[in-house]
C-alpha cells in the first residue's frame, strides 16, 4: 500500500522528490538566494555567516561547507538549485557533476569524450535479482484498516462578509444571528469529531495568486500559511498550521495518479480558507492556534476555463487513494468543500440567487455525485450565477467518499441553506462515512 517509488533503487542516483523536497527545502532555498549578485559577494566573504542566517541541518550545513554535492543531495539538495553554489565558487558544470563520480577531473572529461558512462552495468535492471516493478492499478475499493481515516465531509459557503460579521462584533445583530445559527449545530459537533487535519478545499479570490500565475490546482505542501491581507487588512485569527509530511505525501500520490498538482510552500490564505476555519472552530484571536492541522488545496475558479465538476470529483478519488497509501500515524481526516453557493457578483446580474437550484446541488451531492458530475459549466453560470462556479470544489471532498469506493452511502448529520449573507447564498452540509 505504500506509495510506488521504485526510482530510489536507481544505482548510483538520487531522485529529487516530494519527500527530498521537503528535507532539502531550506538548503534548496538558500542554493538560489545565490542567483543575486550581492549575495554571492557576502556568501563567498564570509561563508560560515551567510550559512547561520538559513535553518540548515548540522549535515547540510558540512555538505555546503565541503562543497560535498552527494552529500547535499542525500540531504535534499536538487542539482540544479545546488549548481548556484558551484557556479558561485566558479565551477562548470561539468566539474560539478564529475565531482560526484570519484574521478579526477582529467579521467571525468576524458570520459565525456569518448562517449560517455555506459549504462550496461549502470542501470536497475543490470543488479542480480531484480524484477521490474508490478504495474500500478488505480485502486477503485477501499483500504479497511488505512491510518488516515476520511470520517466526514464538511460543506460551507465562505463569504468575506461572515468573517467581517465576526471579525467586528456583530454575530448578534439578527442581519447575521439567522446566519450563525445554521453553525450552532456544527460546533458542537467538531468538539466531538475532531479531526487532526483537514484538507481544506476552496479557492483563491485574487489574493495569493494574480494574473502573472495562474494553476488550476494548487496543494499547500508547506508548514504555516500567514492571513492575507486583501485590502482591509488581514483578518485578527491565527495562522494557519500546514501538515508537510501528509501535504507531500499527498503530492506524490496525487501526481502519480494523473493528476497535475501545482505545489506551493510559500503562500498566504484568504477568507475562502479563513471563513470556514472562524464558522467552525468560532472566535479566535491571532495569538491562539486553529485546534487542527490544514492542507490547503485551492482551485482555480477565477479565469476560465476552470476545472469540470467530473475533473474535482476524480481529484477526489485521486485524494482517497493517497490517504489510502499513508502508513503514518493514524488520522482522523475531513475534507472540507467551501465556496457558493448561488451568487454573483459582478454585472447587471449581480445579487442573483438561485434557491430551488442550490437545493437541487446539495440533494444530488448527497444522494448522486457522479450524476452531479455531468452538470457543465454552462450550467453553473446560468444557473447559480458568474461566481456560484466555486460549487465545483465541493465535488472534491463528495469523491473521495467511502460510497464512491464500494462502501455505503454517507450519513447526513446536518444541512442548513440561508439567503443571504452579503451577495450570496449560504449553504452548509456535513456528511460521514459510515462508522465501521
Ligand atoms: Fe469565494
Amino acid at each position: 500500500m505504500a506509495l510506488d517509488k521504485p526510482y530510489k533503487d536507481v544505482p548510483g542516483t538520487i531522485i529529487f522528490d516530494a519527500e527530498m523536497a521537503r528535507k532539502g527545502y531550506h538548503l534548496n532555498q538558500f542554493s538560489m538566494s545565490l542567483m543575486k549578485p550581492e549575495n554571492r559577494e557576502r556568501y563567498l566573504a564570509d561563508r560560515e555567516a551567510y550559512l547561520d542566517e538559513w535553518p540548515l541541518s548540522e549535515k547540510q550545513r558540512q555538505a555546503v561547507l565541503d562543497m560535498d554535492l552527494n552529500a547535499m543531495m542525500a540531504e535534499g539538495g536538487n542539482i540544479y538549485f545546488l549548481s548556484k553554489i558551484g557556479a558561485t565558487h566558479g565551477l562548470s558544470f561539468q566539474q560539478m557533476a564529475g565531482s560526484m563520480t570519484g574521478m579526477s577531473e582529467a579521467a571525468y572529461r576524458d570520459m565525456m569524450i569518448s562517449g560517455g558512462r555506459r549504462p550496461e552495468g549502470n542501470r536497475l535492471k543490470d543488479l542480480d535479482g531484480w524484477v521490474p516493478p508490478a504495474k500500478g492499478e488505480k485502486s477503485e475499493t477501499m483500504r479497511p484498516d488505512a491510518p488516515a481515516k476520511y470520517t466526514s465531509a464538511l460543506f460551507t459557503s465562505h463569504v468575506p462578509a461572515i468573517g467581517a460579521a465576526m471579525d467586528l462584533g456583530k454575530t448578534e445583530e439578527p442581519y447575521w444571528q439567522k446566519v450563525f445559527a445554521g453553525y450552532e449545530w456544527t460546533r458542537e459537533w467538531v468538539k466531538e469529531s475532531k479531526p487532526d487535519v483537514v484538507i481544506l478545499v476552496y479557492n483563491d479570490h485574487a489574493t495569493a495568486f494574480d494574473s502573472s500565475l495562474i494553476p488550476t490546482f494548487v496543494l499547500g505542501t508547506g508548514a504555516e500559511y500567514p492571513v492575507a491581507d486583501e485590502g482591509y487588512g488581514p483578518r485578527p485569527v491565527p495562522d494557519v498550521q500546514g501538515y508537510p509530511e501528509l501535504a507531500s505525501h499527498i503530492a506524490q500520490s496525487v501526481i502519480q495518479d494523473d493528476f497535475d498538482l501545482t505545489l506551493v510552500n510559500e503562500m498566504v490564505v484568504d477568507h475562502g480558507l479563513t471563513v470556514p476555519l472562524s464558522l467552525v472552530f468560532g472566535e479566535l484571536s491571532p495569538e491562539e492556534q486553529w485546534p487542527v492541522r490544514v492542507i490547503p488545496l485551492a482551485v482555480n475558479v477565477v479565469q476560465y476555463p476552470v476545472p469540470s465538476g467530473r475533473r474535482c470529483y476524480e481529484l477526489g478519488k485521486a485524494l482517497r487513494r493517497a490517504l489510502d497509501k499513508w502508513d503514518g500515524p493514524e488520522l482522523n481526516v475531513q475534507i472540507w468543500g467551501t465556496g457558493g453557493m448561488s451568487h454573483q457578483l459582478q454585472g447587471p446580474r449581480a445579487g442573483l440567487i438561485n434557491e430551488e437550484w442550490d437545493n437541487a446541488f446539495l440533494d444530488h451531492l448527497i444522494a448522486d455525485p457522479l450524476g452531479l458530475t455531468e452538470w457543465d459549466h454552462l450550467e453553473y453560470v446560468d444557473e447559480a450565477g458568474s461566481e456560484g462556479i466555486e460549487l465545483v470544489d465541493w465535488l472534491i471532498a463528495r469523491g473521495a467518499m467511502d460510497d464512491q469506493f464500494g462502501g455505503d452511502a454517507p450519513e447526513v448529520n446536518h444541512r442548513f441553506y440561508h439567503v443571504p449573507a452579503s451577495n450570496t447564498a449560504v449553504g452548509h452540509l456535513v456528511i460521514s462515512n459510515p462508522e465501521k
